[in-house]
C-alpha cells in the first residue's frame, strides 16, 4: 500500500472534529486503534512482530540471508493533546513505505530491518516523555513508572491493563537485535524551509527539563478581600511565567509554561494553589541549569512579596544527546558533491533515549513549511513526505546492504 493510502487511512483516527487536532494519548482507544493498524500493516508485509511489556513494538523484515543485528527505524503513534498528524506517525508510516520501496527495488538486505513503535513518546498522559523507550532502556525504572498517574488519577499499570496489554515494565530484550536506529521525523522548526531543502539529518538534541511549580497561598473571597490582604498564588505564577519568558529570550533558550492547574478554579475566589509545569530547553546543560536557577530565584523573590510559597520539582530532565557522527554523515551523503544538511533539534525523541543507552542513532527530518508542531497546524507537503520515504529507503539500503 502506498504512503498516500496509509496516510489517508490513519488520518481520521483520534482526530477532533472541532479543532482538527489529534488526541492519541497512550492506551486510549484512538492510540490503540493506531497500534492495531500498525500491526496489521506489519502482518500484511509478513514482518515478524515482537512486543515488550512496556507497550513497545518492533516488527522485523528478515528475508532469507538477512542475519545478525538489524537496522531499526520507526517512531511513535501517540500525540500531544490536540496535536498534529505528523509528529510520530510520519516516522512509522514512512518506515512501512520505505520497506515497500526496498522490496519494489528487489533489494535483499543482509541485515534485518526493523520498524519500531514506542509508547507515550510525548508524555501527554503520564507526564514523562519517551516513557516507552525509557523503560525499555532502563533510563526510567519500573518502580518509578508504577507511581505515574494520569490527570484522572489512573495509574500506568491500570491504563495498560484496561487497554488489554499485560504490563511487564522494565528493560526487555527487544533491543538485543538492534545494531543502529534511524528515526524519521517531521521538522519542528523552519531550518529546512530556510535552507530550501526537503530533508535534513539531525546531529544533536538540546537538553530538556520538565519542572512542576507548586505555588500556594490562601483561598479567599474575590469581592470582600482587600487587595493588600491577599496571598494570591496566581500572581506569583503569572510573574514567574513572565520572568521565564524573559530569561529564555535573553539567553537564546526556550522556556514555556503550557499547563496550569488552579485550585479551586472558581471565578469569584482567590485561588489557594496554582500548579504550573515549565518546559525548559537549552543549548547545554549549563545553560539549562542556570536559566532554571534564575527563574526559581525570581519566583521565590516574588512569592516573598506576595505572601505565597513556591516549590519546584524536576519531573524529568534529559541531557544533551549527540547522535552518532559517522552515521549522520553517512546518511547525509547523497550523490557525489550533494549532502542533506545537518541540523540540531530542540525536541525530544525516542532516538535520544536509545542514543543515550549506547545504540548508534541518527535522525532524518522532513521539511515543515510553517515550522509549527504540537498543534493541528503541523504540516508537511506530500512531495516532501515522499522525499523523506526515499531518503529513508536509501539510508536503510546503505546500512543494511
Ligand atoms: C516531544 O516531542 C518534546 O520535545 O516535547
Ligand atoms: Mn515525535
Ligand atoms: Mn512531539
Amino acid at each position: 500500500m502506498s504512503f498516500e493510502q496509509m496516510w489517508r487511512e490513519l488520518a481520521t483516527v483520534g482526530r477532533s472534529a472541532k479543532s482538527g487536532g489529534y488526541f492519541r494519548q497512550p492506551f486510549s482507544s484512538a492510540e490503540r486503534e493506531c497500534a492495531v493498524w500498525f500491526e496489521e500493516e506489519c502482518a500484511r508485509r509478513s514482518l515478524d512482530i515482537t512486543r515488550d511489556g512496556n507497550g513497545n513494538v518492533i516488527a522485523w523484515w528478515r528475508p532469507a540471508g538477512a542475519t545478525g543485528r538489524g537496522v531499526l527505524t520507526g517512531s511513535h503513534l501517540d500525540s500531544v493533546l490536540d496535536g498534529g498528524a505528523y509528529d510520530g506517525p510520519l516516522g512509522v508510516v514512512s518506515a512501512l513505505a520505505a520497506v515497500e520501496v526496498l522490496q519494489g527495488r528487489g533489494f535483499t538486505p543482509s541485515k534485518p530491518i526493523g520498524i519500531g513503535s514506542f509508547v507515550e513518546e510525548e508524555g501527554s498522559r503520564f507526564g514523562l516523555a519517551c516513557l516507552g523507550s525509557r523503560l525499555l532502556t532502563g533510563a526510567t525504572s519500573a518502580s518509578a513508572a508504577c507511581e505515574l498517574k494520569d490527570r484522572d488519577g489512573v495509574g500506568l499499570l491500570d491504563a495498560m491493563s484496561d487497554a488489554g496489554i499485560e504490563p511487564d515494565l522494565g528493560p526487555s530484550d527487544l533491543l538485543d537485535q538492534v545494531d543502529c536506529f534511524v528515526e524519521l521525523h517531521v521538522e519542528q522548526g523552519r531550518d529546512l524551509v530556510d535552507r530550501g531543502v526537503p530533508v535534513g539529518v539531525a546531529d544533536m538534541i538540546w537538553p530538556h527539563g520538565r519542572y512542576r511549580f507548586d505555588f500556594t497561598g490562601e483561598a479567599n473571597h474575590a469581592g470582600t478581600t482587600r487587595m493588600e490582604d491577599r496571598r494570591d498564588p496566581m500572581l506569583t505564577y503569572a510573574m514567574t511565567a513572565l520572568v521565564a519568558n524573559e530569561q529564555a529570550r535573553r539567553s537564546g533558550q526556550r522556556a514555556t509554561f503550557g499547563r496550569v492547574d488552579v485550585q479551586p478554579n472558581g471565578t469569584n475566589a482567590v485561588p489557594s494553589r496554582v500548579t504550573a509545569w515549565l518546559d525548559a530547553r537549552a543549548e547545554s546543560s549549563e545553560h539549562l541549569e542556570s536559566m532554571l536557577a534564575e527563574i526559581e530565584r525570581l519566583a521565590e523573590e516574588r512569592s516573598g512579596s506576595d505572601g505565597t510559597a513556591v516549590q519546584v520539582t524536576a519531573e524529568s530532565v534529559s541531557s544533551a544527546v549527540h547522535f552518532d557522527r559517522d552515521l549522520a554523515h553517512r546518511i547525509a551523503a547523497q550523490e557525489p558533491g550533494e549532502r542533506w544538511p545537518i541540523i540540531a533539534t530542540m525536541a525530544g525523541h525516542d532516538a535520544g533515549v536509545l542514543c543515550a543507552a549506547g545504540v548508534p542513532t541518527a535522525m532524518l527530518f522532513v521539511r515543515n513549511p510553517t515550522g509549527v508542531s504540537h498543534s493541528p497546524e503541523e504540516f508537511a507537503e506530500m512531495g516532501d513526505c515522499l522525499a523523506g520515504v526515499d531518503a529513508l529507503a536509501d539510508t536503510l539500503e546503505r546500512l543494511s546492504g
